[in-house]
């Protein structure tokens, strides 16, 4: 038996991987140790809004690590009071919270929407989520999500968390009850598939959740940082949500999270949430960088742009191949493949040197970096075309 060259056994076997190991990165590339090129349309799932590796974030990590990595969070750090400040002035939202991974920003979320149901609604605690959300890992945003993969995991689930369906207010409103304290939902739900909340139902929503003193989540994880074409997609419905999670995007790579609120719904106290590396330097030194540059109005122009192309391009290679409908919003899409082949297509793609994903069996999902040129869309539909006329010409022959 070969000696494997890398020692795939010391990781915890959590998932399953093709055995692909990348060693560099660059724009809209990945390389692996064979030195084989990869064109990269899941970019650290829906993460590297900037490509692999961007000169901005590169600079950022290499200035801030040479002047103060972390002083601890007893302390007040200058980068990140310019990243909050940044944050704040660039959003409806008065405090952000930092925090390492998205399902911690939504952990503090879901605190503090119980906090203020103890504050402020007589111990109201119950926070209503959707059937096919997603919301992290950990064991109070597994609850919150509506994953049926995640039902039978690790019982008893923390409880308070009930759920409607997405774009159906009805749903919602059957479940407000005395204990209720909080919506939360994703204005775009991505791992299920990439469905979108309309922006009809975010409106009402917010309506809604105004008229019984409901505090609106908007866990924008995924669709924050212009990956829908504006900064931050709750502005496409023209409502200010109460609270707001970031996370991938705003670190463009490295992980950072935030939690935003305004200055009505900001109400930790002391002792109440905290962490060892939240809001530490080097962290926010990068955020400040990715924000300065994805908020710029001609980068989100052209990220919009790019989202438009390849949704028609995607429209026009459904056609061509007799696919379902293309979904989603800027550079989050999705194409309906109709039937269960997105495994094999996204197998079949890696061979090819071209990482695509495939969230539900009958979907694909697209996330490029945000500056992901025109030739770079038509390389990859050139790529997925081929693969699905094989495709085809193999469901011909069955
Ligand atoms: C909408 C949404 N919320 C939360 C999370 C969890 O973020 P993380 O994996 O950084 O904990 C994700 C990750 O995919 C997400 O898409």
């Amino acid at each position: 038996m070969p000696t494997p060259a890398h020692p795939f056994d010391a990781l915890m076997d959590i998932t399953a991987r093709p055995q692909t190991v990348f060693v560099r990165g660059e724009g809209s590339y990945l390389w692996d140790d064979t030195g084989k090129r990869y064109l990269d349309f899941i970019q650290g799932w829906a993460v590297n809004c900037l490509g692999h590796a961007p000169a901005c974030v590169a600079d950022a990590i290499a200035a801030q690590a040479k002047v103060l990595i972390t002083p601890s969070p007893a302390y007040y750090n200058a980068a990140g009071l310019k990243l909050a400040k940044a944050l704040v002035d660039h959003s409806c939202f008065d405090q952000v919270f930092f925090a390492n991974s998205g399902a911690e920003a939504n952990e503090g979320a879901i605190k503090l929407a119980r906090k203020y149901g103890a504050l402020h609604k007589d111990g109201a605690f119950e926070i209503i989520t959707f059937e096919g959300g997603f919301h992290g890992r950990t064991l109070a945003t597994m609850s919150a999500s509506g994953k049926k993969a995640f039902e039978p995991l690790f019982e008893p689930k923390v409880a308070g968390f009930r759920k409607a369906k997405l774009n159906d207010l009805a749903s919602v409103k059957q479940l407000i009850n005395d204990n209720t304290v909080a919506v939360m939902l994703e204005p775009i739900q991505g791992e299920a598939g990439v469905w979108p909340a309309t922006d009809q139902f975010l409106k009402e929503l917010r309506a809604l959740t105004q008229e019984h003193g409901l505090l609106l989540i908007f866990d924008e994880i995924q669709t924050g940082m212009g990956r829908t074409g504006v900064l931050f997609h709750y502005e496409h419905a023209e409502i200010a949500p109460d609270i707001m999670t970031l996370g991938k995007g705003i670190g463009g790579g490295v992980p950072l999270a935030v939690l935003l609120a305004t200055g009505k719904a900001s109400c930790f106290e002391h002792g109440d949430q905290g962490g060892t590396f939240n809001g530490n330097p080097l962290m926010c030194a990068v955020g400040l960088a990715v924000l300065e540059a994805v908020s710029a109005p001609s980068f989100l122009k052209a990220a919009s742009e790019a989202g438009l192309y390849l949704e028609s391009e995607l429209q026009k290679l459904s056609a061509r191949h007799g696919l379902g409908e293309v979904r989603g919003r800027g550079l989050l899409l999705a194409l309906d493949l109709k039937l269960p082949i997105g495994a094999s297509i996204v197998e079949q793609a890696l061979e090819a040197g071209l990482l695509l994903n495939s969230p539900q069996p009958d979907a694909l999902r697209f996330m490029p970096a945000l500056n992901v040129t025109r030739e770079e869309i038509a390389e990859m539909i050139e790529g997925l075309d081929s693969i699905l006329t094989k495709a085809g010409a193999a469901r011909r022959v069955a």
